[in-house]
């Protein structure tokens, strides 16, 4: 599988990558289970995948955990690890507690990627004090690179400000063909930057694998309600995954791996599909490698801007 580099860190990660909320526990279905989970980390490394994501709160620190036993199997050397330390965290003192956390679930002696998760709204805690304590653990050799999460432009900017020996290598942001805000601001910013676009939720949380309709929807507390299952939305989102299906049989191709190759097909963008057993993984890797022909792109771009889900409605 193709590598890519994060920014400039000289940390090379396959194209497509793995999210591990699912192993946080049963939020994402009954059909979770920790040996599927560290199943389909081992198989993902067999098939080129070197890149794990994993964060503090999923799970209270469980998929961390579960993350752990896996690289136990895998290798340390062979496994990018990317975790995140919460929003709520971000005071110094706290981000340096929050790694060390990290650190112990993980079994391991230095983090790959550190994320912050996301920007604090709700306690104020100033950027630059974030960024400072996330440049000191660099410094102590305890993570090999700085990256955040769902930051906007401006918060890119504040924090990048605030650095003065390292950079922020990634973004890691909702990137998927019903949810497109990044393609406005963060994604040219971060293309002409060379910071890496981690797509989180690639597959609209399953909904752009073609296997749920009107009749069969997701029923775990994170998706029961979510707005790709609503019924005005999925009819809405039918179209589309017609169109995926058709353009897939061509190329022997699924509708899952049509939607993660159109994310491959932009610069510098890496999803993260998560996966909660191995023959998910196994056919999340079949979406490198090939490409759409222009006429098939431009229908596939075509069928995707027909689509609008408003964020805040069903
Ligand atoms: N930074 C952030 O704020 C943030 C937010 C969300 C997620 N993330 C990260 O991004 C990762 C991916 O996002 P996500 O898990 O939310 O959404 P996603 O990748 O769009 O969807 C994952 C779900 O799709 C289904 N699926 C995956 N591969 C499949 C396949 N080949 N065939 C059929 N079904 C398949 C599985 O669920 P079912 O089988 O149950 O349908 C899986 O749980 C997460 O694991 C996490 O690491 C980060």
């Amino acid at each position: 599988m193709e590598q890519i580099e994060l920014g400039g860190s000289g940390i090379k990660v396959s194209q497509v990558g793995l999210g591990m909320w699912q192993a946080g526990g049963p939020e994402w279905g009954e059909d979770v289970n920790d040996d599927d989970c560290v199943a389909a980390m081992v198989r993902a490394h067999e098939l080129g995948v070197n890149l794990i994501d994993t964060a503090e709160v999923y799970g209270d620190g469980h998929s961390e955990e579960v993350v752990g036993r896996a690289i136990k199997e895998i290798g340390r050397d062979e496994v990018v690890i990317a975790t995140k330390v919460s929003g709520g965290h971000l005071r110094y003192g706290d981000v340096q507690k929050a790694c060390e956390r990290s650190l112990k679930r993980l079994g391991v002696d230095v983090i790959d990627l550190y994320q912050i998760h996301w920007p604090d709204p709700w306690q104020q805690v100033p950027l630059e004090e974030t960024m400072k304590a996330m440049e000191k653990l660099h410094k102590q050799g305890k993570i090999r690179a700085v990256a955040v999460s769902n930051f906007a432009v401006r918060d890119m900017v504040e924090a990048r400000e605030a650095l003065s020996d390292t950079d922020i290598v990634s973004n890691q942001v909702q990137y998927n063909m019903l949810h497109r805000e990044i393609e406005k601001q963060v994604l040219p910013f971060c293309q002409k930057e060379g910071i890496a676009i981690i797509a989180w939720g690639p597959l609209a949380e399953g909904s752009l694998t073609g296997k749920y309709g009107e009749e069969h929807r997701p029923q775990d507390p994170l998706r029961k309600d979510h707005r790709f299952f609503t019924d005005k939305n999925m009819k809405t989102i039918s179209g589309l995954l017609s169109v995926l299906e058709a353009v897939g049989k061509s190329h022997g191709k699924t509708t899952s791996q049509v939607a993660l190759n159109w994310l491959l097909s932009k610069e510098n963008v890496i999803p993260i599909p998560g996966a909660k057993r191995p023959s998910h993984m196994e056919s999340n890797v079949g979406a490198a490698g090939w490409s759409l022909s222009p006429d098939e792109m431009s229908r596939v771009e075509a069928a995707v801007d027909a689509v609008r889900i408003d964020p805040f409605r069903t």
